[in-house]
């Protein structure tokens, strides 16, 4: 390695550490908003999730959503897929989660259609309290 490119390196780590410590504070100001209540549950306005839509949460860590289902109401599921634990995403146009890994898919339920997952996605507790949906 000579001079040149060992420089080139080092103002390419620099250059991504500062791109990294910047934009944390970005993402996190875009983010949307959750409501934290005392006991770790999350909530959120009804409004904000039409129906046959999904909202995606992170609930004590784990990535959720709650989907406002045509007949069901509402329901939280984990996105965490059972098979390798890659996130699944919600396409309102099927009603199915779908896994990118390896093709998993699950039902607007969280159960397994076709694929290697194992078992359903996991159910998350959820109250619906006026206006809010409390989740956790
Ligand atoms: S990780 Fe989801 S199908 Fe493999």
């Amino acid at each position: 390695m000579n001079r040149r490119s060992f420089l080139k390196s080092l103002a390419f780590i620099l250059g991504s550490t500062v791109a990294a410590s910047l934009s944390y504070p970005i993402v996190k100001f875009l983010a949307p908003q959750q409501n934290k209540t005392r006991d770790g549950k999350i909530s959120i306005k009804k409004s904000d999730v039409p129906l046959g839509e999904g909202r995606e949460i992170v609930l004590g860590g784990i990535p959720a959503i709650v989907i406002n289902v045509k007949g069901a109401g509402y329901i939280a599921l984990s996105r965490v897929c059972t098979h390798l634990g890659c996130l699944v995403e919600y396409d309102k146009n099927t009603n199915r989660f779908i896994c990118p890994c390896h093709a998993g898919t699950f039902n607007v339920e969280g159960n397994v259609i076709s694929g290697p997952p194992p078992k359903p996605l996991e159910k998350l507790p959820l109250n619906v309290q006026g206006d809010n949906i409390i989740i956790g």
